[in-house]
């Protein structure tokens, strides 16, 4: 079965930022459950390279608009690469087969009779690349500003054409009912409060544009840089062997599965978009999701506070399980968030290197030493009435649910809760007591077996969430073949065997432990 699953494409105006890392890395989370439960998943992301903002960044750094989103394409591509984010596709809304399957699906478009030319007059926000006639701060205001970048609109009055978005008033109200569509529940009633005012018409082209890709049949007129971003998930689609063609695209896994975006892109994706969908006679996508912003220390960040998180140097000081492990498990997916260099210590320390680094460290040591490095023998600890592995048991269907539902907190908060109960199990039974009695060994064989067990369903529940911590994780118990959900599981019901309890082999070799997680000292406030 295939998933494709996409994050925006992003603007090259500026370099990436912690915002567009959470969005990818979340991304990439749910594209590795995908592929670990079988399903053969596409997952895009890539640059949005058009318009006037991409224009007048070029301009004032003196170069050429494309030289301008070469460099900045490639910062993308070298942070997601260090990132090591499992995408199969980088799209670029400048490669030249983007031009054609834009121009196809705007044929589409004119053919069902919904483009029509106009007048547009308005505020627009070039920093957004959106009209704010509904949005603006005071009516009173001689000239108002966008209450998102605090800068000034700019008045437009020029000749475009127009999508006739109000034509689909109807079928996009049904489409929002369906309550699988948007995604976290309260984002949906804004779009409802959005679309029950009604639709209008919105303008698909520019003039006196130059930076963008000319309508076709429409001289003097570029596409409005949405109409031509939106569209890029289609392009996104096609194998670099396969013709540019919507027909072929609609083989290559879409509708996509879900859309994952921030907040202040939603309207474009579950109203704009799928109105331009049906237009041209495609699919629509079965989910949106519009996760919540990201505040540093309180603070929104930007470049005039100087307090811009950036992801490469995070990445640098340190690496990437202990970012991904406070993002995805401290700021539930969909809500605001907020970076705080004490909690992400706290939770680095508390969680991964106290709790998860130092069960497998001391298990380890305590097996070797008296098991001749190797997985002991199991006897009690196989069945599945050990309270290891019924806790184990639960914790299994409660992460897969919640992966499901993109509920990241929850399922890092459940794998968890597991290795906490494991450390507990450890400390009652007190197996450093229980091995001074010979006659006890077996039991502490049980005990070390079922902790170790329990160590390897909490690696094997993390990948999605923490790849490469796993990976150490799954090597320091010996295990040959290791996961990572970057790959297509060939074997579909892989991952589903190594959730299963009692599956770590008696005899087999464990080797030396060494630490899988460096504590982080507290070296700054800021
Ligand atoms: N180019 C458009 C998307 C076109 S998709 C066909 C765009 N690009 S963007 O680079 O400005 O934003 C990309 C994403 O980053 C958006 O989903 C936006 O919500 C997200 N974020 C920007 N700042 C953010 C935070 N501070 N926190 C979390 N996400 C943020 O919009």
């Amino acid at each position: 079965m295939n998933y494709t699953i996409t994050t925006p494409l992003y603007y090259v105006n500026d370099r990436p930022h912690l915002g567009s890392a959470y969005t990818t890395l979340a991304s990439d989370a749910l594209a590795r459950y995908q592929r670990l439960r079988g399903r053969s998943v596409m997952f895009v992301t890539g640059c949005d390279e058009h318009g006037q903002k991409i224009q007048r960044t070029a301009e004032a750094a003196h170069v050429s608009p494309q030289e301008n989103c070469n460099r900045i394409s490639e910062e993308y591509r070298h942070l997601w690469s260090r990132w090591q984010i499992s995408n199969d596709r980088f799209i670029r809304t400048t490669d030249p087969r983007h031009k054609i399957i834009v121009e196809q699906f705007f044929r589409r478009v004119e053919a069902a009779g919904d483009i029509i030319e106009g007048q547009q007059q308005g505020w627009y926000c070039v920093a957004c690349e959106e009209f704010k006639d509904d949005k603006i701060d005071s009516e009173e205001e001689e000239r108002p500003q966008c209450s998102i970048h605090r800068q000034y609109l700019e008045w437009r009055d020029e000749p475009n054409l127009f999508f006739r978005l109000s034509h689909y008033q109807e079928q996009i109200e049904e489409l929002i009912r369906n309550p699988n569509f948007i995604f976290p529940i309260n984002r949906r009633r804004e779009i409802e409060n959005f679309v029950n005012k009604g639709l209008h018409d919105f303008s698909i082209s520019r003039v006196n544009l130059p930076w963008g890709i000319p309508v076709p049949g429409h001289q003097g007129h570029t596409f409005y840089v949405w109409f031509d971003a939106l569209i890029g998930y289609l392009t996104a689609l096609l194998r670099s062997s396969d013709p540019p063609d919507l027909d072929i695209i609609i083989k290559r896994g879409w509708p996509a599965n879900i859309h994952i975006i921030g907040k202040d892109i939603l309207r474009f994706h579950a109203v704009y978009w799928p109105a331009m969908l049906m237009s041209a006679g495609l699919e629509i996508p079965h989910k949106v999701f519009g996760h919540g912003f990201l505040t540093r220390e309180g603070q929104k960040m930007g470049k005039s506070l100087g307090n811009i998180l950036n992801p490469e140097t995070l990445l640098d000081q340190y690496g990437r399980d202990p970012v991904r492990w406070y993002l995805l498990r401290d700021i539930p997916f969909g809500e605001d968030g907020d970076f705080q260099q004490q909690r992400f210590n706290d939770l680095v320390n508390n969680d991964l290197a106290n709790t998860i680094g130092n069960l497998l460290n001391r298990t380890l040591s305590m097996t070797r030493r008296w098991f001749s490095n190797s997985v002991p023998p199991a006897d009690t600890a196989i069945s599945v009435n050990h309270p290891l592995a019924e806790a184990a048991l639960t914790a299994i269907s409660i992460t897969l649910q919640a992966m499901e539902k993109l509920d990241f907190r929850c399922a890092s908060e459940t794998i968890l809760k597991l290795a906490i109960d494991a450390n507990i199990f450890l400390n009652d039974q007190a197996p450093w007591s229980k091995i001074k009695e010979e006659k006890r060994k077996s039991e502490v064989a049980s005990d070390l077996y079922a902790v170790l067990e329990t160590t390897r369903i909490v690696a094997f529940l993390l990948i999605p969430i923490l790849p490469e911590l796993s990976v150490r994780l799954q090597k320091q118990l010996g295990i040959e073949k290791t996961l990572d959900g970057a790959e297509v599981c060939v074997d579909d019901s892989l991952w589903d065997l190594h959730l299963r309890w009692g599956n770590l082999v008696e005899g087999n070799p464990l080797p030396e432990p060494t630490p899988v997680i460096a504590r982080l000292e507290l070296e700054t406030k800021k």
